[in-house]
């Protein structure tokens, strides 16, 4: 029986992963550890606050003192570290947060887990770092996806602080003997996600008849990964993971942006030409009056130093693991699409935060 501290359990993927968890590990205790920035909902935990093995704390990863004392009280034995700030462009707008929450918040992290973990004999434990696949830099067309013994070339702000939290993980590993282990993971999508990240945007400005900004002409290409995907690959290298490597995970799905905004339009107006309550309930929708929902597509001035091209190799989780994603694209974009379209009270409170 394992007993987690998940950060950033409020977020897109840590929440998700706090559902998986204990759906999937019956009898494990998970803290929830989140301080709720703007991307933090503790709606997203609904469904897990009455869990017997489920707690929540608000509290931030910099606070050293709080995170050592709910390691030591709560007998953690696995911390799983997704708390971050992770959008892109406020990462260009505003770098100061990121190295504040991304770099200083993980070194608090690593602190507070050798002080609990490693005094005396030390006690079995894991410290998994969450990071992205954004730490390798970017790919040309014809390059061959990223794996893991490439060097880091992080490009902005947002994937210069993974980076440097990835090198701080790794060197506790080296210095300390923290038993560590890294996951870099591709674009995620599914329920939960933000509606400032592209897929949900797209989707919520899509059923208010708002424009679907595409930057620059729509042609740079991510690996779309089902989040509970990510999850899975996270559980398989908690339980099977060799200590002090790094795992990439992705879904060997690339896409160009244009191409998932142009998908995405068609499944909205599919589900709208199967069911007539989605006019009514989202009138303002481009489908509700029959028209394509694509004609909403708006291209922007691209992103400053946008990378091109980021693709996965998940050979070596593959080989090692066993991994490999249940979710197909077609199936878990459907999925996505209808979540969004049927839980309308999750997003709209959320618009413009
Ligand atoms: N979303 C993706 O596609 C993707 C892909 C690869 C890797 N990642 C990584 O996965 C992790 C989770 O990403 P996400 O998309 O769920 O992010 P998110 O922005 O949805 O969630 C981040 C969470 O961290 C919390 N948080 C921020 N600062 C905190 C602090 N100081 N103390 C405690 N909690 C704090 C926020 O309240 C929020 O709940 C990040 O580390 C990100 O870099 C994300």
């Amino acid at each position: 029986m394992k007993r987690l501290l998940i950060t950033g359990a409020a977020g897109f993927i840590g929440s998700n992963f706090a559902h998986y968890w204990l759906k999937q590990h019956p009898g494990d205790f998970v803290l929830a550890f989140d301080l709720l920035t703007y991307a933090g909902n503790r709606a997203n935990l609904a469904a897990l606050e009455s869990h017997p093995d489920f707690l929540f704390v608000q509290g931030d990863i910099n606070d050293t003192a709080l995170v050592s004392t709910l390691l030591t009280e709560h007998t953690i034995d696995t911390l799983v570290h997704f708390a971050a700030e992770s959008h892109v462009d406020r990462s260009i707008t505003g770098p100061d947060v990121f190295i504040h929450t991304n770099v200083t918040g993980t070194h608090s992290l690593l602190k507070a887990a050798r002080d609990c973990w490693l005094q005396g004999d030390g006690i079995p434990h894991r410290f998994h770092h969450i990071s992205t696949d954004e730490v390798y830099g970017t790919l040309t067309l014809d390059e061959p996806p990223f794996h893991e013994e490439l060097p880091y070339k992080p490009n902005s702000p947002y994937s210069a602080s993974k980076a440097a939290s990835d090198h701080l993980v790794r060197a506790y590993h080296h210095t300390y003997g923290l038993e560590v282990t890294t996951s870099n993971c591709s674009n995620n999508y599914g329920p939960f996600h933000f509606p400032e990240k592209l897929i949900p945007l797209c989707i919520s400005n899509a059923l208010r008849g708002k424009p679907l900004p595409i930057y620059g002409e729509g042609k740079n290409i991510r690996d779309w990964l089902h989040v509970e995907d990510h999850c899975r690959g996270i559980d398989l290298i908690l339980n099977n993971g060799r200590l002090g490597e790094n795992y990439n995970i992705g879904g060997n799905n690339e896409w160009t942006n244009i191409d998932i905004v142009t998908t995405i339009c068609q499944l909205i107006d599919e589900q709208f030409a199967n069911k007539s309550s989605y006019a009514e309930r989202y009138p303002e929708a481009a489908a509700a009056r029959g028209e394509r929902s694509d004609s909403l597509i708006t291209y922007v001035t691209d992103r400053a130093g946008h990378d091109l091209r980021y693709a996965i190799d998940a050979s070596k989780i593959n080989r090692e693991l066993g991994y490999s994603p249940a979710y197909s694209f077609e199936q878990g974009i459907l999925q996505t699409v209808r979540w969004y379209l049927d839980t309308p009270e999750w997003w709209e409170p959320l618009l413009d935060t």
